[in-house]
């Protein structure tokens, strides 16, 4: 089973990559999970290269998460909505139709008490237009610088909320395999 994730955010010592590759490092076989790192090497969408000829990393993008059973979508909160690059990702893949069905699982890390919930919401919203099968098992993480060590999740509770969301997305590929 293979799972791709995808960090909303470009900055070296993110909250949010450190989440996406903790994750990764959760999976156990038969599971696997990419963290795909090309979203800052991504064109600013723009329909008529997208109608015309898609760069190869955009054709890339929509492979990867094509191939993908699951995938989780990890988002900083900037201004009460999600970051730019993944914003523009997410438009990328709207007419490609790549998450239609599949299952996604949201996860906000943020310094402050609210745990990124309006980007949580916003993303969400944008999955849902997107007809993605959005896991209600998606999680935010409140106070999340101190829940990181050294790139990854360190806190036992953040741990334990991490598996269950990636066990959710085991359930639904499985269910999603057996319907399709
Ligand atoms: C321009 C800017 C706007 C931000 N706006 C919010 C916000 O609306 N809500 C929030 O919880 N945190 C906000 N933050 C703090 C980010 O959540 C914090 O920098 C976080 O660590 C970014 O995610 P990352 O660690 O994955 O890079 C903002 C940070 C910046 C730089």
């Amino acid at each position: 089973m293979k799972f791709v994730a995808i960090s909303g955010s470009l900055r070296a010592r993110s909250l949010n990559t450190a989440v996406v590759r903790t994750a990764a490092e959760l999976c156990l076989p038969p599971v696997s999970m990419t963290v795909y790192e090309g979203l800052g090497s991504l064109p600013f969408f723009n329909q008529d290269v997208e109608s015309e000829c898609p760069p190869p990393e955009v054709m890339e993008f929509r492979a990867l998460l094509e191939s993908a059973d699951a995938v989780m979508i990890s988002s900083p909160e900037y201004a009460h909505g999600t970051s730019g690059v993944l914003k523009n990702g997410l438009e990328w893949i709207v007419g490609g139709g790549e998450l239609v069905d599949k299952p996604v699982a949201v996860v906000t890390a943020s310094p402050s008490m609210t745990g990124g919930d309006r980007a949580q919401a916003w993303v969400k919203e944008t999955l849902e237009v997107m007809g993605a099968n959005i896991l209600p098992e998606s999680l935010p993480i409140p106070l999340a610088s101190a829940k990181v060590t050294e790139g990854r999740v360190s806190d036992e509770e953040t741990l334990a909320a991490l598996k269950d969301v990636l066990a959710a997305m085991a359930r639904a590929a499985k269910e999603q395999g057996a319907e399709g």
